[in-house]
């Protein structure tokens, strides 16, 4: 990208270059559902040296141009979206939800805040669940009819601010587990499956980044740009 600044917008720097995205993650800089904001306002917030962060990304910016999103038509990013995205949170939710439950169980006593991981990832999971099949029924397949006929009768704004709303929600029950893991660390002498737990949860959070600021930042915006 041309112009590289305090004042893009962190969603901007990960449309253009997606590897940022694990640069973000690092950061703690949410690029999803506040992707919006500057990246000198993101790094305010988060006591960041907004100098010290632009150097490490205009030195990312130097490796060979990727791939982005943005070569896809609205159809082929629907179908990156369902088969990436929603397709490995269909797999990978219930067997999280069977170590989420087995750690809460046993260390429970030890770790009262597993107790609130258990409510708040059952929580995620069902939203989750329900919201993709939203998407899969009604949103997508009027993106895609928009796309190959020019009109659809289903009313796209009103439907992208419920799933954005739904997206902030699940974004701050992400928040909420990387607190209460204190960053999906494990502690001392956790077992194998309480490791295995935190990396799950620590995969899942990035893999909801990334599909968020897809539908977000890229999806959505085309769509209703389409529909005007
Ligand atoms: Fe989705
Ligand atoms: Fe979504």
């Amino acid at each position: 990208m041309n112009i590289l600044d305090a004042e893009t917008k962190v969603a901007d720097l990960v449309t253009h270059r997606p590897s940022l995205s694990r640069l973000m993650d690092r950061l703690g800089i949410d690029y999803c559902c506040h992707g919006r904001r500057s990246l000198s306002a993101a790094c305010a917030d988060k006591a960041l040296d907004v100098k010290a962060v632009l150097e490490q990304i205009a030195q990312s910016l130097e490796d060979p141009a990727e791939k982005t999103l943005q070569d896809l038509n609205l159809t082929q990013l629907v179908e990156h979206i369902v088969s990436l995205h929603h397709d490995y949170l269909r797999e990978c939710l219930p067997l999280l939800s069977r170590q989420v439950e087995r750690v809460a169980a046993v260390h429970g006593s030890s770790h009262p805040e597993l107790i609130e991981v258990r409510r708040i990832f059952h929580a995620f999971s069902s939203e989750m669940l329900e919201h993709m099949a939203k998407e899969e029924q009604i949103l997508f397949p009027a993106i895609c009819r928009l796309e190959r006929d020019g009109h659809t009768q289903v009313p796209l704004q009103r439907i992208i601010g419920v799933m954005e709303t739904e997206h902030g929600q699940s974004g701050d029950a992400l928040a909420q587990l990387r607190e209460l893991t204190r960053g999906y660390a494990p502690p001392e002498g956790a077992c194998t499956t309480y490791r295995s737990m935190l990396s799950g949860l620590a995969e899942l959070e990035e893999d909801t980044h990334l599909h968020v600021h897809a539908e977000n930042h890229i999806l959505f915006p085309r769509a209703l740009q389409l529909a005007t």
